[in-house]
């Protein structure tokens, strides 16, 4: 959540369900960046917890290591299961007397026990729609026990866990640093499209409105095709990401009967997405008459895929556009050439917010 900046060093770390991802500022300057893929050869979605969190601190250890990551501090994150964010309208009073009253005005928007939960807020400022005087509050509740386990992964390499944030709030730190623009003339929609979850975030005047997690990404393409055509997990992911979407209007794969045969599978859990997504957007524009949006700003390791910007594009009626988070800082990793730097570009947007969260 925005707060202000602490001064120290820390580096972000982003463990998603599919990939790690490491970035360290040193006042402004990336000094070190990190990526490595949990396992190449299975989804963890069915691994026993127990054996998944050594897995991932046995590759966040290598990936420190590898980038000489001497920092002790980390700022890590949250999102969906782990996390649950509402927009609430409370009655006006201070932050200190919200901070002792925050537990009984959240429980009837949490659905799990409040004992189970690490609460924050924000007040996002006055709320409009009533004469007596109320205010907009963004409430989050993190499940204690998945942020138990992800700060444990996160002592057992070594490192001391500063700050949590939630990747959807870490998507918002990177836009505000890196575009910054007005958001008055209509929502932008923060949409990362990971391997588990979908985080969408709207933005409107430089406060967030709408934040919810879509448990759709890139698994269920790679499900869907090792599915109907029964391959291993390894050899779906590698045809999901040669051969991608294919538009009816794209002439240039026709003939390409394995193409066309792929996209046929993925089609339908895009749609099936994107019907989720819509449902959100409308959501929110339902809530006010003058609440419009503007565009869609898309990352994600999933938002590589072959057509997909186009495909999101048609369904919605919004121009999508990419960030890229490593446009503002100065760069000052050795090893990186500007085309695997490019590569890298839709993976990097929630952990660069994550380590835009301190100041060195
Ligand atoms: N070139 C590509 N084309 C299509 N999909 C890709 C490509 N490269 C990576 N992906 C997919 O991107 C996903 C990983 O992206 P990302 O690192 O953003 O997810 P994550 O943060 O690990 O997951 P989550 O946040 O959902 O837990 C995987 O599903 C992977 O298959
Ligand atoms: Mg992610």
């Amino acid at each position: 959540m925005k707060n202000l900046k602490p001064s120290f060093d820390a580096v972000g770390i982003d463990i998603g369900t599919h990939t790690i991802k490491m970035a360290y500022l040193k006042n402004e300057t990336l000094a070190k960046l990190g990526l490595r893929e949990i396992s190449p050869d299975t989804a963890l979605t069915t691994m026993p917890a127990e054996e998944k969190d050594k897995l991932i601190a046995n590759v966040l250890k290598q990936t420190l290591a590898e980038n000489q990551v001497s920092v002790k501090r980390a700022v890590i994150s949250i999102s969906g299961d782990a996390v649950v964010v509402r927009y609430i309208i409370l009655p006006q009073m201070s932050q200190k007397d919200l901070e002792t009253t925050i537990k009984f005005e959240a429980e009837p928007y949490i659905s799990f026990p409040l004992d189970q939960a690490i609460l924050d807020f924000q007040i996002l400022g006055d709320n409009e729609g009533e004469e007596t005087k109320r205010m907009d509050v963004l409430l989050v509740a993190g499940k204690k026990e998945l942020i138990d386990r992800q700060v444990n992964i996160i002592k057992n390499v070594g490192l001391r866990p500063v700050l949590i944030d939630v990747d959807s709030f870490a998507l918002e730190t990177l836009f505000d640093y890196n575009i910054g623009e007005d958001t008055n003339t209509g929502g932008i929609v923060l949409l990362n499209i990971g391997a588990t979850f979908t985080n969408i975030n709207i933005i409107e005047n430089g406060v967030s409105r709408f934040a919810r997690d879509i448990a759709i990404a890139g698994n269920n393409l790679t499900k869907a095709l090792q599915r109907d055509l029964r391959l291993d997990y390894r050899k779906a992911e590698e045809l999901k990401k040669i051969k991608g979407l294919i538009l009816s209007e794209d002439e240039d794969e026709e003939g390409d009967k394995e193409a066309e045969q792929i996209s046929d599978i993925l089609k339908p859990v895009c749609h099936e997405l994107l019907g989720e997504i819509r449902r959100s957007l409308d959501y929110y524009q339902a809530q006010s008459s003058d609440r419009s949006l503007k565009k869609i700003i898309l990352t994600g390791g999933t938002a590589k895929i072959k057509n997909l910007e186009k495909i999101i594009t048609q369904e919605t009626k919004l121009p999508v556009e990419r960030i890229n988070p490593f446009e503002k800082v100065k760069f000052g990793v050795k090893n990186i050439s500007a085309e695997q730097l490019s590569d890298l570009q839709p993976f990097f947007a929630v952990c660069l917010g994550l380590a835009l969260r301190v100041r060195s």
